[in-house]
């Protein structure tokens, strides 16, 4: 393998807090092993049209307490097509580009297999997505910041829940996964969660929320993932409302407002960690890992793995909400 002189680095797919964190590792771990580094804009867009930067230390300066990527991001068509993944390679030799770091979720790290498939490039990649949904990583980039925020609205949400008397549903992101719904729910203290892993009928989910208003309770929140198999919070609350019309209800959905943010201590943390991680990889030879968190261990994971593999959610938790919901 040709020694690494010059590594890029781009942040792709939907943007998560903690990104820059992970940018400003990357960049200062790379500059102390003796690296050059290359800011790629708008993830593998930047690649395809040559929009590729030279990143100095200062470059990653007061960046890590902010939220989105100051390398911006992008979901790249052209990228996805054969032709747009050798002009990515072309650029990536024009710039001297030798071996790539990509930060983002699912779809960068399919990306990134791909391109690693068709050319001979070292790339590691590290999870930064909200969602939580990559398995061989206990956390995502972004994740808890995110998880947070669904918790400080669903403190707020729940004064004016108890005023009314009323049944909310909130709708909160996660793709197809339902880590922040059911996180969220039990940091928030809701009384149910609706998530796409595990189906629960209306009526039982009504069972629950009567009893909670029967005894102890004066209103009612749910999590409900945002996903087709839930029918979002809207779909759900739709259904309730026609069976169960003596509830008074309302539906909030929380939307990308969970995406932005300053990250949390613990993502600003975890990114510092993978980003220095990324480039440990690169300097011990590996190629074609993602950076995982194993248990606060820092771990390499084939691509295949953690793309291919579902990552299973605790139902004990989903057990738990319930029983902690009477
Ligand atoms: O993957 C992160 C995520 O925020 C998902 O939770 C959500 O389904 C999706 O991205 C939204 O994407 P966009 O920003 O393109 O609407």
């Amino acid at each position: 393998m040709a020694k690494i002189k010059t590594i890029g680095v781009l942040t792709s797919g939907g943007d998560a807090p903690g990104m820059n964190a992970a940018l400003r590792a990357v960049t200062r771990s790379a500059i102390y092993h003796g690296f050059n580094v290359k800011g790629i804009y708008r993830g593998y867009r930047g690649l395809v049209e040559n929009e590729i930067v030279t990143f100095e230390a200062k470059d990653v300066s007061g960046i890590i307490h902010r939220g989105g990527t100051i390398l911006r991001t992008a979901r790249c068509k052209e990228f996805m097509t054969e032709e747009g993944r050798q002009t990515a390679y072309k650029n990536m030799r024009k710039n001297g580009i030798d071996a790539l770091v990509v930060i983002g979720g699912d779809g960068t790290l399919t990306g990134a297999r791909q391109f690693a498939s068709e050319f001979d490039i070292p790339i590691v990649g590290i999870p930064g997505t909200i969602d939580n949904d990559l398995y061989g990583t206990d956390h995502t980039i972004g994740y808890d910041t995110a998880l947070n925020t669904i918790m400080w609205c669903v403190d707020r949400i729940r004064d004016t829940a108890n005023s009314h008397e009323r049944l909310f549903f909130i709708e909160v992101m996660g793709r197809n996964a339902g880590f922040l719904a059911l996180n969220g729910a039990i940091a928030g203290g809701a009384e149910a969660a609706i998530i796409p892993e595990i189906s629960i009928e209306v009526d039982q989910l009504a069972q629950l929320i009567e009893h909670g208003f029967r005894t102890t309770k004066k209103s009612s929140i749910v999590l409900v993932a945002e996903s087709p198999i839930t029918g979002g919070a809207m779909g759900l609350a739709e259904r309730v409302r026609k069976e169960y019309p003596q509830y008074d209800v309302r539906v909030t959905i929380l939307g990308h407002l969970q995406r932005g943010g300053s990250p949390t201590a613990r993502d600003r943390i975890l990114a510092s960690r993978m980003g220095a991680a990324a480039i440990d990889a690169l300097v011990e030879g590996q190629r074609n890992v993602m950076i995982g968190d194993d248990d606060e261990q820092m771990v390499y994971v084939p691509f295949s793995k953690a793309i291919k593999n579902e990552k299973a959610i605790d139902r004990q938790l989903l057990a738990m909400l319930s029983h902690l919901a009477i």
